[in-house]
């Protein structure tokens, strides 16, 4: 059966797109729509045309998932200008999510009416792409040429009043039945005799203004990770296009830009996290828990970051820390998160205090009772952590889900002190925890199904991605920042700068290079906590560098000096005196320095990252290679662009990976550079990682 239904509701045709879960615009979809419009068109006694889309939303733009496939007919951009040369008035009825081709096909409609829960944007550039069917010969048509830049440079979409002052919208509906009242409009559309109004016949606004001149400025306004999209780049020559050529040329242009775009690594990275960033959060089938009490133990930065998470979602938090004055500096940051979220305009004053008011506080463990879900968030130690999980084993009403918010420890360990392991995982939040988007949610052997759903649930609530992990050292996200770090430490000792190697991190698309990480956070942190690893590598070269800062009381930025020097506004330079100091513990460790290439420092980081994934896929640590890529990304600042360590590997080519792996294995030792197995087979037999989860996949659907 056809997604497309045509109705006739008297002279009016109404096409309804019905193609959940978001109507996106499949093969199936145009062809549906191609048959309905000429129907409608062609039919004397149809005096107007209404496209709705059926469920939730309009039509949330074209269909990713055909983006790998060869193209088949019709075309969007063609199907649109089909479209908006109906000879009759097309009205587009929108409601929920209008994007991407979605807004591209109200935007060749002759007039648009919208419900206020409407969201209207184009966020191709979300995924490497630029809008192919229109959006951007025709939006600057209606907003002009800055402002149809800014909405598809950003990819952020606008809310009812603002696509309203836009002028993107010609009549305001209200709340009730978007079906009806835009059938209403097109009646009265007909009744004041209104004709078919196309926006390709509208003048590109201040033509003149639109020049060389404007664009230059344009891309010089851009922020630095706005210029690494290639996409925004050719978003500009489309513009250009559009300012220059006529309608059907710049039309024609912005296809072939946009197909540029398509074939793109930048875009395939991007598409792949699109369904890997979906596919994470999927639980195991079994029903979540309510959680609406949460108790958050340890007011320190994560626990107030992690409790600030929760009221700004609905949720009421009772936030405890034995120290009285650790609960008021929590609770002052907590409040100064939400003055700073209103200040930034991302959250509503009101809605600000409403989040204050479901805060609770106490010095008293016993306050947690009555809670769905408890997350502790003190000291990192197991000992302590231990006698908090004992405690709360006492205290907490049976079926709440008692996470603990360790990094490092064995939640397995922390579990075994209740008798109610079931209900025991991990949430391992990033900080700030009120702003990074990831949660590792730690998989104990005794968890149960429900309590990770409770877990996965909760994150969602709050806006965040939850991976679940299983438990080992660091999990997934730090046991490979080990990896990846050991690589830098060990570099640093061979002779290359600290700044070095960050900036030739920073330039391959890493957020931030690993050694202002490390002083961004502390290096006292890693340091203790590498004091109570039990499975360090014996080598006394293992993070020598950061040791050796640390015990200098050099913490990063805190103290003013780690790796870098920092001036009074916080900027951070480096330090003339640490390549000596660095020189005389690699003598003293026997480490010759020699000159290190940019390539050699990529690689290093790169593939020792990936090496651990691999072992991590093997032991069954991480669920697909896909996770990996979305903790790497939404925790630790690895490049969207790039799709993830496990992706990147993908792209490069397994047998490129491992002849460099067994390169620096020759060169470093067998001790960090064995290849792990995985990698070695799937390198060995021509395949990738993606393929080896597509098989494992396969198997798991026909088992
Ligand atoms: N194509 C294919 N599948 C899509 C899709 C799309 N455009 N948009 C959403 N989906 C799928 C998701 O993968 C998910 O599938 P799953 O249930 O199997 O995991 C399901 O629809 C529901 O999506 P979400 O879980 O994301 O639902 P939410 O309610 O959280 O969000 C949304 C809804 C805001 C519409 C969000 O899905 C979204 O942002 N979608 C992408 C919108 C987009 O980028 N549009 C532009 C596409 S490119 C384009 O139009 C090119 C054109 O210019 C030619």
């Amino acid at each position: 059966m056809s997604p497309v239904r045509l109705e006739k509701r008297g002279a009016l045709a109404l096409i309804i797109i019905d193609n959940p879960p978001v109507n996106a615009l499949s093969q199936p979809v145009r062809e549906g729509l191609w048959h309905a419009i000429v129907e409608a068109d062609e039919d004397a006694a149809v005096e107007a045309i209404v496209l709705h889309g059926a469920g939730r939303n309009f039509i949330a733009g074209a269909d990713i998932r055909e983006m790998d496939q060869p193209h088949r007919e019709p075309y969007l951009y063609v199907l649109l200008s089909r479209l908006e040369a109906c000879r009759k008035p097309v009205i587009a009825a929108l409601h929920g999510h209008t994007l991407g081709g979605g807004f591209e096909t109200a935007l060749a409609s002759h007039y648009r009416c919208a419900t206020p829960d409407v969201q209207i944007g184009l966020p191709e550039v979300k995924l490497g792409l630029l809008p192919g069917a229109g959006g951007v010969v025709r939006l600057p048509r209606l907003i002009g040429a800055k402002g149809a830049l800014d909405l598809i440079t950003s990819g952020e979409p606008v809310a009812f009043e603002r696509a309203c002052a836009l002028g993107l919208i010609d009549r305001a509906l209200g709340e009730g039945d978007v079906v009806e009242q835009a059938l209403s409009y097109a009646q009265e559309l007909i009744a004041s005799g209104a004709s078919p109004r196309r926006v390709s016949d509208l003048p590109f606004p201040d033509a003149d203004a639109a020049n060389d001149a404007f664009f230059a400025a344009y891309r010089k306004g851009l922020s630095r990770s706005a210029r690494r999209l290639e996409a925004v780049e050719r978003i500009i020559q489309a513009m250009q296009a559009a300012a220059t050529l006529p309608f059907d040329s710049a039309l024609v242009r912005s296809r072939e830009l946009f197909e540029e775009c398509r074939k793109s690594s930048q875009s395939a990275a991007l598409r792949h996290l699109f369904f890997a960033e979906r596919g994470s959060r999927e639980g195991s089938g079994a029903a979540a828990r309510k959680v609406q009490r949460v108790a958050v133990l340890g007011a320190g930065t994560m626990g107030s970051g992690i409790a600030t998470s929760c009221v700004t979602s609905g949720l009421e938090v009772t936030l405890v820390d034995l120290e009285p004055k650790a609960l008021e500096a929590g609770v002052a940051r907590l409040q100064s998160s939400l003055d700073s979220a209103v200040k930034k305009g991302r959250l509503a004053p009101a809605a600000a205090s409403e989040a204050r008011a479901r805060v609770r506080v106490s010095t008293d463990l016993a306050a947690v009772a009555g809670s769905q879900l408890v997350i502790e968030a003190v000291y990192e130690n197991l000992a302590i952590k231990q006698d908090v999980f004992r405690k709360l084993d006492a205290v907490c009403d049976p079926g709440t889900v008692l996470a603990t918010n360790t990094s490092t420890l064995d939640v397995e360990r922390i579990a075994s002190v209740t008798r109610r392991p079931q209900d025991v995982l991990g949430m391992h939040f990033f900080s700030p925890a009120n702003v990074m988007r990831l949660v590792e949610i730690v998989r104990a052997r005794a968890t149960a199904p429900e309590t990770l759903a409770t877990a996965l649930a909760v994150a969602r609530r709050l806006g965040k991605i939850g991976v679940v992990v299983g438990n080992c050292f660091g999990f997934v996200g730090n046991r490979m920042l080990y990896a990846y770090g050991r690589e830098n430490q060990l570099m640093m000792l061979e002779g290359a700068a600290p700044e070095r190697i960050d900036r030739v991190l920073e330039e391959w698309g890493m957020a931030m290079g690993p050694n202002a990480v490390g002083d961004l956070a502390g290096l006292d942190v890693g340091y203790r906590v590498r004091r109570e690893q039990h499975n360090a590598p014996r080598d006394p070269r293992y993070y020598r560098v950061s040791d050796v800062l640390a015990e200098l009381g050099r913490y990063g930025q805190k103290t003013g000096r780690g790796f870098y020097l920092y001036t009074a506004t916080g900027e951070r330079q480096p330090d003339p005196q640490l390549p000596e100091l660095i020189r005389a513990e690699a003598q003293r460790l026997n480490v010759r320095q020699r000159e290190i290439s940019d390539t050699e420092i990529l690689e290093r980081c790169l593939y020792a990252l990936v090496n651990e994934g691999a072992r991590i896929l093997e032991e069954g640590i991480a669920a697909s290679p896909a996770d990996i890529d979305v903790i790497w990304v939404n925790g630790y600042g690895f490049p969207r662009t790039r799709g993830g360590p496990m992706f990147y590997a993908d792209t490069v080519g397994l047998p490129k990976v491992l002849e460099a792996i067994h390169k620096y294995e020759a060169e470093q030792g067998a001790q960090y550079w064995t290849p792990a197995p995985l990698l070695q087979e799937l390198a060995t037999r021509g395949a990738s990682f993606a393929s080896w989860q597509a098989e494992r996949e396969r198997q798991r659907t026909s088992a």
